[in-house]
């Protein structure tokens, strides 16, 4: 009717693929066992990768594509890639919003096209052989024409098409175009908040295959009742005879056998079980005509207990895991295999055992990887409809024309993966709402196979904004952002499912703060089984200007519209992949070996072994006791701690009678052999105690005569060897010389802001001074209004200055009122005792304290405090208390979008000095929070990229009484109550000292 028709492919629902193969098991076929065994692809003679470079030729509109695809003069592309990161288009980032307008299932009318073409040759020994070509991964769809003949048609990015073009070719040099659209109707089922690419992103490969071969192979594992003898169905079909060869995980044949009706079934004694702990990997063989194919299985088998427990071969198993997105900085959308491999690699190092291929299936080989490596996959299906809101002429999902869409999507999926046993879990997608063509997922997926729970977290919401009860059509109740306190109330509730988090602790920037407060519940309740963290990496574009500086572009960096800024930078790891602060904390909480005191005066401990399935002698336990930063007793010791269990350990040290900064235990849990994601020795697990050893208290010793004047505005105190200058006016030091050098820069001040993160990007809106909506308090505007300054006393050893005052800006009350005593000794050194009341009425404080500017050239810094990262209060996994010593440079954390970073909390001591080895020492009795920087908050604040930032050239030093924590707030929940700086009466402590050498 009022519609224009729509003939194309890719606006026309009921045309999702013309000539694609169906939907088969992953495999390389082989031409002899060996190479079988060993599955590298390029041994096999049947296989033929058509990666490289392209010619390639790029129409901003379909309409421009010449009709016989005649072009003279073409380009060239790499393949894979996305031709957004070759200049072609622009790259778009957007999170939920559909980068056109919502109007299922048109797409714009410009829509961009690039079409690839290169030649092949096949060798002879193909001649007999029926030829098949796969695209692992094509966004968004794309009609492929060999010699000039369309061949076929297929949509559905992120999931193999396979054609057969056997009548297509010729002898000698064959040539294959393909014609990729943008967008088609499938662009609203791939709503994925991510950048938008479009192009050939993942392998090209040629399969030669008999003429009548295997298809599709199911391999079907079970265990009996005692998790002990398994049994293994093997279907094929395609073919109804083959040989068939099961490969035990040490590599020898184990069974072997003529098949004749397609079916297959193999009985063992005492298997070895596949956990992600212990990878152990079966192969089948199928030998036909002359092909060998191998599929990887594994003894696995997944359950849902009946208080909700998930039992992997029978035990209750955490699920510690991430998402995981396809981002290379300079590929896009396309991750080589070796750069998976490397991602695999690290996760390993960090605890991590659980991958969710967030929102879609990941390349094919994926899969073999996380066999390999021991992973806990929930593979998710291609489809998320974000941008459908609430808005009921866009429910595709519960429209029938498009049920078959959605259903594909579940199908092609599962035939893929089906035989990995790295997956425990089917996802039918992400943030699509919820409707009937997601049940329909759920039947086919369950008709299909019965060994995996379905999850699909917008199951609950069953087209209501906020219904948090799980139809019956998922096996998992999963959840995203739920607040810690909610969660802990969800236990009450009647439901006996598993209890997942799809998506938790939002990573974004500085953070994530609050893992640790996730599984202290999470560790109590069998029911919640853990769940995956948002996200793994950083997506960001990376481009090199003309003086070799890297910069990583993000959201509206590109002229596009609409746009989601820096959201898609909210990864565990930057886009090359440098681990971040919030994964220390996240491989501290999700590390498998925990200690705890028992009487640490006399070397007592216990240690809890957390492993499912593995023996802590997997580890040496290597400890050291060191007093003020200097170790005075260490050794190392075997462990044999069975799974789920814990053991009492006694370590050999004697303690000093005191100490200056603090005594420290620390236990190391290191690798004691290699492996294949680390080195013997690399440290898996760490805790550290504080010892019972009493800290003498810091005293002034007075060693010289002071001397005291004062005019109307300044007060002048001098030793022999220094002279400092108080400015009465501005209650405040603004001179501090020390051996005929001047140390301050400016004047130190207390202070109350921290340039925001992007955790704080909610509360910041209260923080900050806004005159639109007059909603913010301004404290990025807090200014220092003195009531008075003065001497309280003054003789030869000591004088003091006394300073009240308030932090307040334009039309509002004070937010804080202080009184600052500055006592100064005849040796040099300023006791600073601050007292401050905060305004009840005003929000929680970023930060509060003083910051001391120093002259250019105070670049070195020594401290007995958390480190040697940066940490928070909610933040300080991986960190651990010692001396360090670092520089003002190295200190700066270089977030993407700047923001607060580089603090270290419980800092006792400090000294920042020059390389003449003068500078300023600040030292407490209790402790502080120190940071040091070339950057005022208002610098990093004031910056949308990191590459903009210009260091100044001299040194911020702040000495904190408590910096507020960081939580996840970007889209995680508010920061939890204890990490906020609440405390309306302050009282702090420390005291600082030009240092002459
Ligand atoms: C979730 C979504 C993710 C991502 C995240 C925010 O709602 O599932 O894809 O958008 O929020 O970074
Ligand atoms: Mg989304």
């Amino acid at each position: 009717g009022f519609f224009m028709k729509i003939l194309e492919n890719w606006q026309n629902l009921s045309v999702l693929s013309v000539n694609r193969e169906s939907a088969r098991s992953y495999y390389i076929p082989y031409a002899d066992e060996a190479s079988a065994k060993r599955m590298v692809k390029e041994d096999s003679p049947y296989y033929m990768l058509l990666n490289g470079t392209w010619d390639f030729k790029y129409y901003d509109r379909y309409i421009d594509v010449p009709e016989d695809m005649n072009i003279s003069t073409w380009d060239t592309l790499p393949v894979p890639s996305n031709w957004q990161m070759y200049g072609y288009d622009i790259v778009h980032y957007t999170n939920s919003n559909y980068p056109f307008p919502l109007d299922p299932p048109h797409v714009p009318n410009d829509n961009p096209v690039g079409i690839y073409a290169r030649t092949f040759s096949l060798p002879e020994s193909w001649d007999e052989k029926s030829v098949y070509i796969t695209f692992e991964g094509v966004n968004s769809c794309f009609y492929l024409y060999i010699n000039g003949t369309e061949v076929g048609y297929s949509q559905g990015s992120h999931m193999p098409a396979e054609f057969d073009i056997t009548k297509y070719l010729n002898d000698g040099t064959n040539h294959i175009a393909v014609k990729v659209l943008k967008y088609c109707d499938g662009s609203y089922l791939e709503d994925q908040d991510a950048f938008r690419l479009s192009g050939i992103f993942r392998d090209v490969y040629l399969l030669a295959r008999d003429e009548k071969h295997i298809r599709d192979i199911f391999i079907k594992p079970t265990l009996d009742a005692t998790y002990t003898n398994g049994s293994v169905d093997i279907e094929f079909d395609g073919i109804s005879e083959c040989e068939i060869e099961i490969i035990s995980p040490d590599g020898t044949v184990t069974r072997s056998a003529n098949v004749q009706n397609g079916k297959a079934n193999f009985e063992f004694d005492c298997v070895m079980k596949w956990t992600a702990e212990t990878p152990h990997l079966y192969t089948a063989l199928l030998k036909c005509g002359s092909e060998v194919i191998p599929q990887q299985f594994g003894f696995i088998k997944v359950e849902c207990g009946e208080n909700g427990e998930f039992l992997i071969n029978g035990v209750s198993v955490k699920l510690k895991g991430v998402n995981r997105h396809d981002t290379h900085p300079e590929f896009g959308h396309y991750c080589p295999l070796d750069f998976i491999e490397n991602e695999l690699k690290l996760m390993k190092q960090n605890n991590i055992n659980c991958i969710r291929t967030s929102h879609y299936p990941n390349t094919s080989e994926f899969m073999r990887l996380c066999n390999e490596y021991g992973f806990y996959v929930v593979d998710e299906a291609d489809l998320e409809c974000h941008g459908i809101r609430f808005d009921p002429s866009a429910a595709i999902h519960s429209f029938d024309e498009w049920k078959e869409a959605f259903v594909e999507r579940a199908e092609r999926m599962v035939e893929r993966d089906k035989n990995n046993p790295c997956v425990v879990m089917w996802s039918l997608g992400n943030e699509s709402y919820y409707g009937p063509n997601h049940a329909a997922m759920s039947d086919w997926v369950r008709t299909r196979d019965k060994s995996r729970p379905v999850h699909y977290e917008c199951a609950r919401y069953n087209d209501k904004p906020d219904y948090y009860e799980h139809p019956d059509t998922v096996d998992i109740c999963s959840y995203m952002y739920r607040s810690v306190a909610d969660i802990e109330a969800d236990m009450a509730l009647p439901d006996k499912r598993p209890y997942f988090l799809c998506e938790y602790s939002h990573a974004m920037g500085l953070g994530p703060g609050d893992v640790r407060d996730y599984w202290e519940v999470i560790n109590r309740y069998p029911r919640l089984i853990g769940g995956c963290i948002w996200e793994w990496a950083d997506h960001a574009v990376k481009s090199v200007d003309e003086n070799g500086n890297v910069r990583y572009l993000y959201g509206g960096d590109f002229g596009e519209f609409p746009h989601d800024g820096n959201f898609c930078v909210d990864g565990l790891v930057s886009p090359d992949r440098i681990l971040s602060s919030g994964l220390y904390e996240v491989k501290d909480v999700y590390s498998y070996i925990k200690c705890s005191p028992v009487d640490l005066a006399n070397g007592k401990i216990t240690v809890s072994n957390a492993h499912d399935f593995t023996n802590a002698d997997c580890y040496n336990l290597v400890w050291s006791v060191e007093c003020d930063g200097t170790v005075v007793s260490s050794g190392t010791q075997e462990l044999d701690i069975m799974p789920h269990s814990e053991a009492d350990i006694a370590l050999e040290y004697t303690l000093p009678e005191t100490c200056k900064f603090g005594c420290y235990l620390t236990l190391s849990f290191v690798l004691k052999n290699d492996n294949e994601w680390a080195k013997i020795g690399y440290e898996m697990a760490y805790d550290q105690f504080e010892l019972p050893v009493k800290r003498v208290k810091t005293t002034a010793i007075g060693q010289d005569i002071l001397e005291v004047s004062e005019d109307k505005e300044f007060i002048r105190i001098c030793g022999s060897k220094f002279a400092y200058t108080f400015n009465k006016f501005y209650g405040r030091f603004e001179s501090i010389v020390a051996g005929g050098t001047e140390i301050l820069d400016g004047a130190p001040e207390l202070g109350i802001w921290r340039a925001p993160t992007d955790n704080d990007r909610g509360i910041r809106l209260e923080w900050k001074f806004d005159n639109i909506i007059f909603r913010g308090v301004g404290y990025d505007r807090a200014k220092t209004h003195i009531y008075n300054a003065y001497i309280e006393s003054a003789d030869s050893e000591s004088v003091v200055i006394c300073v009240k005052s308030n932090l307040a800006r334009p039309a509002k009350k004070p937010f804080v009122k202080s009184l600052i005593k500055y006592t100064v000794h005849s040796c040099g050194a300023v006791d600073v005792n601050i007292v401050s009341d905060v305004e009840e009425a005003f929000p929680h404080l970023p930060r509060f304290g003083m910051e001391f500017p120093l002259c250019a050239g105070n670049e070195y810094v020594k401290y007995f405090g958390m480190g040697p990262g940066e940490n928070y209060v909610d933040l300080k996994g991986g960190c651990r208390m010692g001396m360090y010593e670092s520089t003002v440079t190295d200190e700066y954390v270089p977030y993407i979008r700047p923001q607060e970073h580089g603090n270290h909390y419980n800092t006792r001591w400090a000294f920042v000095y020059n390389k003449e080895g003068k500078g300023m020492m600040f030292e407490t009795d209790s402790s502080f929070e120190f940071r040091v920087s070339h950057y005022t908050a208002r610098d990093l604040e004031n910056c949308a990229h990191a590459f903009e930032l210009e260091p100044q050239n001299k040194t911020f030093v702040r000495i904190d009484y408590k910096v507020g924590g960081i939580g996840s707030a970007s889209c995680g929940t508010k920061l939890l109550q204890k990490y906020e700086l609440n405390d309306k009466h302050i009282e702090f402590n420390f005291r600082f000292k030009p240092v002459l050498k």
